[in-house]
């Protein structure tokens, strides 16, 4: 039997952050307030990770998440040196040399034997389904396990793993894409919620350009347990959302789907650097993520919103700057008044 879902009163979960802008401000703010914060273990260090715990649960005795990647395959390293060499002048721009770019699994196993002593409400994966010893490890300590999917091929694969829940990430999504790194279908949200539920009967999270409460309706409507929002909250002042990347959000730039940054498709505003780069960016996480995070890191010291990461969902200009635990309550509000208009 799948492990229950944490009682989340306003259906809202703030989508784990990875990169600065989940902090435990935000998850605090978002658990007070009736929804379900995360925090983001994906490039942290297990120590890191641990302290945040601890200072989140110093604040705040509302549930929430943790989020872990999960370990992925290496890319192709002469893809790699040829798109160092494309970098290399860029980098010399900012003033800054190209990071090392080395495979890892981001301490995958240390993060799960963590969460699995620390005990979240819900430990979800990102980058597909995760191995069966890290999914048993919090079985074990009676953790649910969320597992991210972006196709009904993945529903099935991840339930079959042993899911408790599925988040499913539509390809309106903002940031990283939570499953496979190819898709040749790129469902959108509401389709693919609707071809999920054909192939599972876990409790479903929707996630990917949802932005106000009728959003938030519509998938409660569809099916869905409750709603993962990321871009809404990118302006809270809780996140850590770099100025930059928050001024370019309130903006109507549109959206791309590319691996400029990281090496692994992700929803970011169309810049300079996707422009220029994404046709020749590989398919090699973290590489591509390590060898560019200098460049990344000095172009957002500089304030440079051409050559950073703008991870954004299709929705972003809905993204408003306030405070979070009064965007939860008012989608919430919302959302009611929405299904209750809807009734016919
Ligand atoms: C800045 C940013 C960082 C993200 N980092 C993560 C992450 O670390 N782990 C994860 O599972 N999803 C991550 N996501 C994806 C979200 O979980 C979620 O699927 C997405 O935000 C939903 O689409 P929306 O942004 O349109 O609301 C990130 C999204 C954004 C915008």
């Amino acid at each position: 039997m799948p492990l229950d879902l944490p009682a989340v009163p306003s259906r809202v979960v703030a989508a784990p952050m990875a990169g600065g802008p989940s902090t435990v401000e935000l998850a605090a703010a978002v658990g007070d307030a009736g929804g379900l914060g995360s925090l983001a273990a994906g490039y942290r260090t297990p120590a890191a990770v641990a302290e945040e715990v601890e200072r989140l649960r110093a604040v705040s005795a509302a549930p929430f998440g943790v989020n872990v990647f999960s370990p992925v395959p290496p890319g192709d390293p002469a893809r790699v040196a040829a798109y160092a060499e494309l970098l290399a002048p860029r980098a010399a721009g900012l003033g800054t040399a190209l990071g090392e770019p080395v495979h890892t699994d981001d301490d995958h196993d240390a993060k799960v034997a963590l969460l699995a002593e620390l005990r979240p409400a819900v430990v979800s994966f990102a980058f597909g389904v995760p191995p069966a010893r890290s999914v048993e490890a919090l079985h074990a300590a009676d953790v649910p396990v969320w597992l991210t999917v972006t196709s009904p091929e993945e529903a099935a694969e991840a339930a079959a793993a042993g899911a408790d829940a599925l988040v499913v990430q539509g390809w309106e999504a903002g940031g990283h894409r939570g499953g496979s790194d190819d898709e040749p279908a790129q469902l959108g949200t509401l389709p693919l919620l609707a071809l999920v539920r054909r192939v599972t009967d876990l409790p479903l999270v929707a996630a990917g350009g949802i932005a106000d409460g009728q959003g938030v309706a519509a998938v409660l409507a569809a099916g869905a347990a409750l709603a993962q929002l990321g871009t809404a909250f990118l302006r809270t002042p809780e996140a850590g959302t770099s100025p930059a990347h928050a001024a370019a959000l309130a903006t109507d730039r549109p959206t791309t789907v590319t691996r400029a940054f990281t090496g692994r498709s992700a929803r970011a505003l169309v810049n300079r650097a996707t422009a220029e780069l994404s046709a020749a960016a590989p398919a090699a996480y973290p590489e591509v993520h390590l060898l560019t995070a200098p460049l990344r890191a000095a172009a957002r010291a500089a304030g440079d919103a051409e050559e950073m990461h703008l991870w954004a969902g299709e929705a972003h200009v809905l993204a408003e700057e306030v405070p979070a635990g009064e965007l939860v309550r008012r989608l919430a509000a919302e959302a009611r008044e929405a299904l209750a208009a809807a009734r016919f």
